[in-house]
């Protein structure tokens, strides 16, 4: 039987973590620097305008500067970048450390080993809770990678994992 102590945030935390997600990576140049972080939060949205969305804390230090990027690069993680993925959630000062980047002519910035990478355009930020909800414009898409035919890295129960494909 469910109970009011389930909603408190330790638990809830839990309850939701139960639900698999991919991250990517939310990065734009502000001023000529890489500026972003590493989200679980991300979901497709819709086709026709394409857009996708990401969920950021209202604690983010990052977003205020972020929201200011032309362009903003949304990169799927692929399983070997757990790593990586705490990078870029860790200190701003070393968050792109030894991380290969491109700029797309609009300020987009993307990681070259992603599985796909979309080039958005801020579509419209939604308040919701201790959190808002970013929309994206998918302005152009690029899969054609390196690791484009790799798998996706999972963040499950506060831990990544991969993909096991049945057959
Ligand atoms: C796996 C993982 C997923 C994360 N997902 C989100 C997310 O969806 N939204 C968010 O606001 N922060 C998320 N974070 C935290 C951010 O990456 C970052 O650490 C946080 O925004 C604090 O940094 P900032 O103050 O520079 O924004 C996630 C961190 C990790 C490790």
């Amino acid at each position: 039987m469910a109970t009011n102590q389930d909603l408190d945030p330790v638990a809830l935390r839990r309850a939701f973590g139960v639900f698999p997600t991919g991250v990517v990576a939310l990065v734009g140049a502000v001023d000529g620097v890489p500026v972003g972080l590493a989200a679980s939060s991300f979901t497709t949205v819709s086709i026709d305008p394409p857009l996708v969305s990401v969920s950021v804390a209202h604690t983010s230090k990052t977003w205020p500067d972020l929201r200011r990027a032309r362009h903003l690069g949304v990169t799927v993680l692929a399983d070997h970048h757990g790593d990586l993925c705490r990078q870029l959630s860790g200190p701003v000062a070393e968050r792109f450390d030894g991380i290969d980047l491109t700029v797309d002519d609009d300020g987009a910035v993307t990681l070259v080993e992603g599985l796909v990478r979309f080039s958005c355009s801020l579509y419209r930020e939604v308040e919701a809770g201790d959190h808002v909800i970013v929309l994206l414009k998918v302005e152009s898409v690029d899969q054609a990678g390196p690791a484009g035919d790799g798998n996706p890295l999972v963040f499950h129960r506060s831990g990544f994992g991969r993909l096991e494909r049945s057959a």
